[in-house]
């Protein structure tokens, strides 16, 4: 049976495609899943992905794939930069962490030059846009096949 990968999307990355679209780009979630889901094949991994505008939802899909998922794939949008609870979530997944921003967050306000998330990430990839999220499965693909 082929590994599977989690991708976790948070608050507000629905809305992609319409939101900010200056800032994120035109390409919408569905979009990128359907990116991450192929581009993860032509590694013979699947790809499971998800969203929630929801802090508590989020840290239960991360234990979820704390029981599941060979490696996680993680936009915590705006909770990257203050939750403590997806931090300590992600603390327990033993499986390699790969932290993506659609947005070069440095170039941007102070407040999203800190993120929980890069603590406890394998590699953190910002300001590519999707094309952020497909790297990001590369790179997993590289570090599980030399597991
Ligand atoms: C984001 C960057 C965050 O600062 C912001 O709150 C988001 C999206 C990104 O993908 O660039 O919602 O994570």
């Amino acid at each position: 049976m082929a590994q599977a990968i989690t991708i976790i999307n948070g608050p507000n990355l629905n809305l992609l495609g319409t939101r900010e679209p200056e800032i994120y780009g035109t390409t919408t979630l569905a979009d990128i899943e359907a990116m991450c889901v192929a581009r993860a094949k032509t590694h013979g991994l699947s790809a499971q992905c998800f969203q929630s505008n929801d802090e508590g939802e989020l840290v239960n899909l991360i234990q979820q794939a704390r029981e599941s998922a060979a490696g996680v794939i993680i936009n915590a949008g705006a909770y990257s930069h203050t939750s403590v609870a997806i931090l300590d979530a992600l603390q327990s997944v033993a499986a390699p962490i790969m932290e993506v921003h659609l947005s070069n967050i440095f170039a941007r306000e102070e407040f999203r030059h800190h993120s929980y998330v890069s603590g406890v990430a394998a590699g953190v990839i910002c300001g590519l846009g999707a094309q952020g999220y497909e790297m990001a499965i590369d790179a997993l693909a590289t570090r599980l096949n030399s597991l």
